[in-house]
């Protein structure tokens, strides 16, 4: 039975919500970012370092044998958070970001010049740079694919882009500017008509959607742990049984490996084989400790408010003058990237964090959408499991003093 959703009660249990800044209570708006962290998550992590931590793996002795019960029990924890077949489809990463590199370091030995790696206008810097380097270093080409002005991915563009030269489709399933959820499942399908992969982007996705990788048909599925109120230095790459076997190990070392002798080495089994010396132990507890607790509340219940407050956000914005949202397209997720007309996302964020609101400004780590948007940076409010109404109108209210020292 899921926990009835009660925001007061969600909020007693993240010990930072309670800090002020700048002598105001803290509004924490930039949960696209990174997110805060509940007791849940911060006692895991310290309980087993109070009582029960060594290596993973390697040991005979209790304390190994306890720590590695509970890293592995993190790695279940993701397994049936994504509906993966088996926790061998899941590798342990220090973030999305290293998924990403690993996947793209492992076409390295297989691509050829003038085959193509095709990516949407709104992907983040990790689901772009590593596939340059496969552009610099092997003479891959980047296709690439634009949007519609709701900020929704151009369909019609992702299907003439997908080919017989494709190999990879790497995309976000929700974006991390615009708040776009892409149609990865079909994306998916094109790609695996025309024998390509599909590495879906699950960043924001992972902490606003339900995600079920079987359903959505992908090779690969990345996220980062610190958005989903876990600890950073953690994330998950889930690859499915074929394009594991078909990618190469990504860094050498212990436990990823069977045997060593001085002419040759045999490799461990997934996910090992792709998780080299000694794993993010505390930081996997704490993944884990993340996934149970966010799965005690219904993702409909989470969804519903989260969409709320992101309602009642951009109602409010409608009302202020020079004001733009950049994303409108329908089903979108809760995240507000916006500009007004006149200022500097820069100045309007540290106006905001004067009142306590911590908001983003910068490009996010999108160029390429910044681009395609005509602007250099934007301010974004995103909100999570947290926020509160009180708190939306606690940030327009600071965004319309700022508006009135800037304009
Ligand atoms: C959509 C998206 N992809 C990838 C990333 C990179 O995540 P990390 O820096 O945790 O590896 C982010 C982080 O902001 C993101 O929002």
């Amino acid at each position: 039975m899921s926990r009835a959703f009660d925001v007061v009660a969600i909020r007693k249990e993240f010990p930072i919500l309670s800090r002020q800044v700048n002598g105001k209570p803290l509004v924490y708006l930039d949960n696209a970012a990174s997110a805060q962290k509940p007791d849940a998550v911060i006692d895991a992590i310290a309980n087993q370092c109070r009582t029960s931590y060594a290596n993973v793996h390697r040991g005979i002795h209790t304390l190994s044998n306890e720590t590695t019960e509970a890293y592995e029990a993190g790695r279940e924890a993701a397994r049936d958070f994504l509906n993966a077949q088996s926790v061998a489809n899941i590798i342990f990463t220090k973030g999305a970001t290293e998924g990403i590199n690993l996947v793209a370091s492992s076409l390295a030995g297989t691509i050829h010049a003038g085959e193509e790696i095709v990516l949407s206008v709104m992907e983040h810097h990790s689901n772009i740079v590593p596939w340059h380097f496969l552009r610099e270093r092997h003479g891959a080409v980047l296709r690439w694919v634009g949007l519609n002005d709701d900020g929704s991915l151009d369909m019609d563009a992702m299907r003439a882009a997908i080919g017989p030269k494709t190999r990879m489709v790497a995309i976000s399933h929700m974006s991390n500017v615009l708040g776009t959820v892409n149609d990865v499942a079909e994306v998916g399908r094109l790609a695996h008509a025309a024998g390509a992969r599909v590495l879906v982007d699950g960043c924001q996705a992972a902490v606003h959607l339900s995600v079920d990788v079987q359903a959505l048909g992908c090779d690969w599925y990345v996220f980062s742990g610190h958005k989903l109120y876990g600890p950073t230095g953690i994330g998950i790459l889930c690859g499915t049984d074929e394009a594991l076997a078909e990618a190469r190990p990504y860094q050498g070392g212990g436990e990823m490996i069977e045997t060593v002798s001085m002419d040759r080495i045999t490799y461990n089994e997934a996910p090992h084989k792709f998780e080299a010396g000694t794993p993010p132990i505390l930081e996997a507890i704490g993944l884990g400790a993340a996934i149970r607790w966010f799965q005690q509340f219904e993702p409909s219940d989470v969804h519903a408010h989260e969409q709320k407050l992101y309602e009642r956000a951009r109602e409010s914005l409608r009302g202020i003058n020079g004001l733009t949202v950049h994303g409108e397209a329908p089903g979108k997720g809760s995240v507000l990237a916006f500009s007004l007309q006149g200022t500097h996302p820069h100045d309007l964020a540290q106006i905001l964090d004067r009142y306590g609101v911590a908001i983003r400004a910068g490009h996010h780590c999108a160029q390429p959408l910044m681009t395609h948007l005509g602007v250099s940076a934007t301010a974004r409010a995103s909100f999570g499991i947290y926020n509160t109404e009180a708190e939306v109108d606690i940030f327009i209210d600071a965004l319309e003093k700022a508006r009135g020292m800037l304009v």
